[in-house]
């Protein structure tokens, strides 16, 4: 097996490995290496959805997603599917699930069917954004938490019941540290989200507690921290959701784009740091 960083802050190419036979020695690399470069590559893996699942396992218990399962596929897999004429309309920097209190730690796509050019997404490291913070930005968020809670948007009709929707949307915001420290590697990062997510910081609901929470958003999105990823059909990504923002590019109206992906199950809070 072969690994190649893809960026300085994040992101590594995995080449020698078939996704369908993974050795015990390699799942133990490949989890060092998602806890070190936050997002591992893989291209050329033309596996079956139960191999799919059974890759995904390295990193954690894979739960299912889509209330409805796809038939002749293991329940756990989720189909994310724009049709001919119909937009992708998720194209903004988000971590999923950060209004649930423990977030989906881990997220996994599988290229099956792309439009000839487009699509690609975009993968940033919270970790290193919260790095390049100026002392003083540090010194001010340090023990700062923020408000987070559901909106409506693309997937969500497919993942939630209307009951667990209504009680998302009707209970309390979610708090969690602005400022976490990663368990795994000891690091802290920046636990901010796209605003329909994010909502404000508790206690600063406010102005001025707004344009900081934007600044944070904003500073997270530098191409210091990013990669663009093209996609090839068959190519397999596993991400640390919660470590990351990811934004999928919604530039290849009215083309068809068809991706398997997979979540792990979520067991603990973000810590604060
Ligand atoms: C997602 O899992 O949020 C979608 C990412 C993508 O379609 O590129």
């Amino acid at each position: 097996m072969d690994m190649k960083p893809i960026n300085p802050a994040i992101g590594m190419w995995v080449s020698g490995v078939d996704l369908a036979n993974v050795g015990e020695a390699e799942a133990g690399a490949l989890r060092e290496a998602l806890i070190d470069r936050k997002v591992l590559v893989f291209r050329d893996q033309p596996i079956t959805s139960p191999q799919y699942v059974r890759f995904m396992n390295i990193f954690g218990e894979t739960v299912q997603e889509d209330l409805v399962p796809h038939e002749g596929h293991p329940t756990e897999l989720c189909i994310l599917h724009i049709r001919p004429k119909e937009k992708q309309t998720i194209n903004f920097w988000h971590m999923d699930y950060s209004f649930r209190p423990n977030p989906t730690p881990h997220l996994s796509l599988a290229a099956q069917e792309l439009p000839d050019c487009g699509g690609d997404t975009l993968f940033c490291n919270l970790e290193a954004a919260y790095e390049g913070l100026d002392e003083e930005t540090k010194q001010r968020i340090s023990s700062l938490e923020t408000n987070h809670k559901v909106s409506p948007t693309q997937n969500a009709k497919a993942r939630f019941s209307p009951k667990e929707y209504k009680a998302m949307t009707e209970g309390e915001p979610v708090r969690h540290p602005l400022v976490c420290r990663n368990p795994d590697n000891g690091r802290e990062y920046l636990f901010v989200n796209v605003p329909i997510y994010c909502r404000s910081i508790v206690g600063m609901e406010n102005p001025e507690g707004d344009a900081l929470l934007a600044s944070l958003y904003a500073h997270a999105q530098r191409p210091e921290y990013h990669f663009r990823l093209t996609w090839e059909l068959n190519t397999v990504v596993v991400w640390e959701n919660t470590h990351c923002l990811h934004y999928p590019v919604s530039d290849y109206f009215p083309h068809e784009r068809l991706m398997w992906r997979l979540a792990t199950r979520a067991v603990t809070p973000p810590q604060a740091a």
